[in-house]
């Protein structure tokens, strides 16, 4: 378990009267973390209360984060801090001495604060700067109404402390309260509880009272709007999009529901949606009690809403259930994967649930592919010292992490495997796990005493797919594989066999198409069904990517990829268009394209592509904002 030597020391060691009246304190103890300067068995941190002002003009936060620590006496306390501007420090109420240790291009840098060993709080007054990587300012140009700027936060992995200095280690577990100057005419939302109007003088007062890890602590600002869709369910968008997005996620109360019959009571009270401007780098992103999500999950009719499953499902594994460090993501994502196509198959049956698994298990032999040379990163648990986190966290986690949970559910009975995975859930509340704790937990709670042998540690310690994975199958699939057979023989397509095609099966027909395909196949295809001016992001993504492999460049789709990839900067989608550049062997035309985008990305994006295409900073001119 997380915690195995949980120490208590009785008040009453050092006071005679009053040990019945206090509690007793309990000092935590933490794995090693290699992303992560702090050393919190020292001294760690368990409250926040930041006082910012957030500066349009100047794009940066200003203020003070103030903790309240437990400390093990302790001369020192360490913090992450990474791009930032300290200015000064107190140790409970006085000025204290602070150092910052030596720059980490990843990690960034230890931020030592001087303490007394009966010392109970730290404030740091801060700045951020122009190289902050979480911060993501936007001009009005780059948003739906286009009349504000918006900012946006992004934590995780280890980008919180770009913007905060704190102790950013998954295994770090703090309640927050803020104090948020932002311009009148915006509003300020939070991972917290949020306001539903905004505020006459730009004042936002936020309290999150549930205990969760650094990453996910987020901010967003912007000219919001808010809808409720049930008296625990809503969502925030700019005006001119306000409409779409609460037509578009109607079912979010269907889906909580859903997601509590399966696996336990919400902790987290209201489950509200934030839709971004469209250079949010991820489909979405589970900040607790607001999830931050991508404009291009708005296709009309709620084709894509199982990001919103995917996001809903982390508020139980990932925000209620934490993985330790960022070496043990896949129990973060891979159970998330598992619940959300759970709760898609509550809603829309088993039948649209395995065409998402397939989906996944399409991405997962892509992905084992592209990673041939490095084998050991097709592993679920990761070792990814020294390594940008981020560039490590591959889609491993999500999909062979989804089939491994799968399989086990299908070796156990679904039964079983659903009370094993509640009390995991349960028990498990509000702490975090590495991998081995969880294959304890698997081995006391399910296999032994159900007397299953599983091959658990070749799942997990051991590169590529285990031969007992589970075969998933899909006759819709199989519907759209001998369509695209018969198209590719007979060069005719009949429309009408098409016409209650899901988004899923759209999608499986167009990435199963063969390397022989030619661009006038293409021609006829995109003269049918006009991909090339989809107004569903995946079904586009998709068919661009198709487009640049087999050199089509019928009906103008090369401007279309460009505005797409200029306008859209979810990670995934722009990562699959530049790795079809790649793959078609046109680097030089990626490079262009990207050298006019990369200023419009987040960080975390632009991050991904500079690797991807060896993209260095003396080929910029832009600075990523
Ligand atoms: N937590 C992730 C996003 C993330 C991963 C941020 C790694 C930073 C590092 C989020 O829940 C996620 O997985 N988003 C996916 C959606 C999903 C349905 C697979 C995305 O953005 O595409
Ligand atoms: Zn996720």
């Amino acid at each position: 378990m997380k915690y195995p030597l949980i120490l208590l020391f009785a008040i009453a060691l050092s006071c005679f009267n009053c040990a019945s009246e206090k509690e007793p304190v309990e000092i935590k103890t933490f794995v090693e973390e290699p992303h992560s300067f702090a050393i919190p068995n020292k001294a760690y941190i368990n409250h926040l209360d930041l006082d910012i002002e957030v500066d349009f003009d100047s794009q940066t936060i200003k203020g003070s984060a103030t903790y309240d620590i437990t400390n093990n006496n302790a001369s020192e306390i360490v913090l992450d801090s990474k791009f930032l501007d300290i200015k000064s420090v107190k140790a409970d109420g006085k000025e204290t001495s602070f150092r910052l240790g030596d720059f980490d291009e990843f990690l960034g840098q230890a931020l030592y604060i001087d303490i007394k060993n009966d010392t109970k709080t730290i404030k740091v007054f801060y700045e951020t700067t122009e190289q902050t990587e979480a911060l993501q300012w936007l001009d009005p140009q780059q948003t739906a109404d286009k009349t504000h700027p918006f900012l946006f936060t992004q934590g995780q992995a280890i980008l919180t402390r770009t913007w905060i200095p704190i102790q950013d280690s998954p295994q770090i577990r703090i309640t927050y309260n803020a104090t948020v100057k932002v311009p009148t005419e915006l509003m300020a939302v939070m991972s917290a509880e949020n306001p539903k109007e905004k505020n006459p003088v730009g004042f936002y007062h936020f309290q999150m009272k549930q205990p969760i890890s650094p990453y996910l602590i987020a901010l967003s600002v912007g000219n919001l709007e808010y809808r409720a869709i049930s008296n625990r369910t809503g969502v925030y968008a700019e005006t001119s999009m306000i409409d779409k997005v609460q037509n578009e996620f109607s079912e979010m109360d269907n889906m909580l529901k859903a997601a509590e019959a399966l696996y336990g009571t919400y902790a987290w009270e209201q489950f509200d949606v934030i839709v971004l401007p469209p250079s949010f780098p991820f489909g979405g992103m589970e900040n607790p009690r607001l999830t931050f999500a991508t404009p291009t999950l708005i296709a009309g009719d709620k084709s894509l809403t199982s990001v919103i499953a995917h996001e809903l499902a982390h508020s139980w594994s990932g925000n209620l259930v934490t993985n330790s460090t960022w070496n043990d993501f896949w129990l973060n994502e891979g159970f998330t994967v598992y619940f959300e196509i759970r709760i898609m198959e509550a809603l829309y049956g088993k039948e649209r649930a395995d065409m998402l698994a397939l989906i996944g298990r399409q991405d997962l032999e892509d992905e084992i592919e592209d990673l041939k040379d490095t084998p050991e990163s097709t592993q679920l648990k990761l070792n990814l010292k020294n390594e940008n986190p981020d560039d490590g966290m591959n889609s491993i986690a999500y999909d062979k992490g989804y089939l491994f949970l799968r399989t086990l559910e299908e070796t156990a009975g679904r039964d079983k495997f659903d009370v094993f995975l509640k009390s995991y859930f349960t028990t498990n509340a509000f702490t975090t796990l590495t991998t081995e704790d969880f294959v304890n937990y698997l081995n006391t709670q399910l296999l032994e005493p159900n007397n299953i042998k599983f091959n658990t540690e070749e799942w997990i310690y051991k590169p590529g797919i285990p031969s007992n994975a589970v075969v998933i199958t899909s006759d819709k699939f199989d519907i759209a594989e001998r369509f695209l057979e018969q198209f590719l023989k007979l060069n005719e397509v009949d429309t009408a066999l098409t016409n209650h095609w899901t988004t899923q099966e759209w999608v499986h027909f167009i990435r199963n198409f063969p390397e022989t395909i030619t661009p006038e196949q293409m021609a006829l295809l995109d003269n049918a069904f006009d991909f090339t001016n989809s107004g569903n992001s995946h079904i586009a993504m998709v068919w661009f990517e198709q487009s640049i492999i087999h050199d089509y460049i019928g009906n103008d789709v090369d401007k279309n990829i460009a505005s797409f990839l200029t306008q859209v900067g979810r990670r995934w989608y722009v990562e699959t268009l530049f790795k079809a550049y790649k793959k078609a062997d046109k680097v030089e035309e990626a490079l262009s394209i990207y050298k006019e985008t990369r200023g419009n990305y987040h960080s975390v994006t632009a991050g991904t592509i500079d690797l991807l295409l060896n993209y260095t900073s003396e080929d910029s001119t832009s600075k990523v904002e």
